[in-house]
């Protein structure tokens, strides 16, 4: 995978105005595009110090948000400079609507659009898009992100909870853009579990996917405030197989352009969405407990997961969730049951994982539970950290050791 650092547009903003600059923060940090909020200045022109400049011209801004509600006349003075900085640079002015000779006056020192005020949302978004476009930052240029698909044929395994929190895991480990996309459309628990109260789900982008553009993704995902992008399911129950799988799955591709990471929460059963998901998925995280009933079901889907990954085995990875070592049922047992290898074990924790439900927040919020522990363990041996050993401290690295030696099973191959 390319790193999406490289990529990333750098914008500047330039205003004095509060309001203004909180709405473009906001639209940045919402926004499926590699843009960075580079530099914020909110001094008025005439009481920007020289260094505030020359840290301006280190920056090297490709695109400027420049407000002009100030003083419009400096403005077009500023614009030129910016535009002698960079001639490539992409100057956004926004301010008092204009008369037209100003407005003439302000394109021909460098502005390549003006957004008068108010600025709807659409508007920023619309001037994003065509700066992207115009230069040439296409999120088709980079590598597609990594898709985890968590599945499980029975309901109640802790699908949606490993979903969930393993979002908020990879997130956390890498700092990269990351989504959590719930693909159960009948009755999505994402959200509840998140406590958001999404405006749009999946279906309107699925609806609005012939036009889709990075401004329009944005305007459906809602972000949660551990730092992932969620595109939720509909609030009122849609019908099983509502979406043709190929929908899924160009919606799915779309989504990995966008994102270093998607993890997708999948309805319990071979439905189109999750089979979908099977295909676009770098691994399936194949979810279950350990009582008699889960593994009778698992045995009875073995054709069917053989149809869906045949010999290409190692993108699916069992997962034993509630696990406890005193259980009856052996990991040995699972594995003859099941015929393939436990890759990861989550312990079973009802304090901690039944409180964060009841309280609407992730378990991983908990950072001293076992639930915890475990997780991001299996998200540090998904993401292949230990092997590069980066960006993990010391202790920190120590403590993932442990516990993934404490969970990972270590029984031999079947
Ligand atoms: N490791 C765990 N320890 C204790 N309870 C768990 C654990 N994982 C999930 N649960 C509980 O099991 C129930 C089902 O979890 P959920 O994630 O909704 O499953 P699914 O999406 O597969 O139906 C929830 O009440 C959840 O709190
Ligand atoms: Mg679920």
């Amino acid at each position: 995978m390319t790193d999406t650092q490289e990529s990333r547009l750098r914008c500047a903003l330039v205003s004095t105005d509060p309001g203004f600059r909180e709405s473009l923060r906001r639209m940045l940090e919402a926004d499926a595009r590699e843009i960075e909020l580079a530099m914020e200045i909110a001094e008025p022109f005439a009481e920007m110090s020289d260094e505030l400049i020359a840290a301006l011209r280190r920056c090297d801004p490709d695109l400027v948000f420049l407000d002009f509600d100030d003083d419009p006349a400096t403005a077009v003075s500023f614009c030129r400079f910016l535009s002698e900085g960079n001639a490539q640079r992409y100057i956004i002015g926004t301010g008092p609507a204009l008369a037209a000779e100003t407005l003439l006056e302000t394109m021909r020192a460098g502005v390549a659009e003006y957004l008068p005020k108010p600025v709807a949302d659409e508007a920023i978004g619309g001037a994003l898009d065509r700066a992207a476009r115009r230069l040439g930052w296409a999120p088709a240029n980079r590598a597609p992100g990594d898709l985890y698909a968590v599945f499980s044929p029975k309901g109640g395994a802790g699908t949606t909870t490993v979903a969930t929190n393993l979002a908020i895991i990879l997130y956390r480990l890498t700092g990269k853009k990351t989504l959590l996309v719930d693909l159960d459309l009948e009755l999505g628990e994402v959200a509840v579990l998140l406590g958001i109260k999404p405006r749009f789900s999946l279906l309107d982008l699925a609806e609005n996917f012939a036009r889709i553009d990075a401004g329009l993704l944005a305007s459906y995902i809602t972000p949660h405030e551990s730092g992932i992008h969620v595109l939720a399911a509909p609030f009122h129950p849609e019908p099983a197989g509502r979406l043709p799988s190929e929908d899924v799955r160009a919606i799915l591709a779309y989504l990995k352009r966008h994102y270093d990471y998607v993890v997708a929460d999948t309805p319990k059963s071979f439905s189109l969405e999750s089979v979908a998901a099977f295909e676009e998925a770098s691994r399936v995280l194949l979810v279950t407990t350990v009582g008699v009933p889960a593994l009778r079901n698992l045995q009875r889907c073995k054709p069917l997961l053989e149809q869906a990954f045949g010999r290409d085995r190692d993108r699916l990875r069992l997962v034993v969730n509630r696990y406890h070592t005193d259980d009856v049922i052996s990991l040995d047992d699972v594995r003859r049951t099941v015929g393939f290898d436990v890759y990861w074990t989550l312990s079973n924790d009802y304090e901690a994982v039944s409180h964060s439900i009841n309280a609407a927040t992730p378990v991983v919020q908990n950072a001293k539970s076992r639930y915890t522990r475990d997780l991001q363990a299996m998200g540090v041996d998904l993401l292949g950290l230990h092997q590069k050993g980066r960006r993990l401290s010391g202790s920190r690295l120590i403590g993932d050791l442990l516990g993934r030696f404490r969970n990972k099973s270590t029984e031999a191959p079947a």
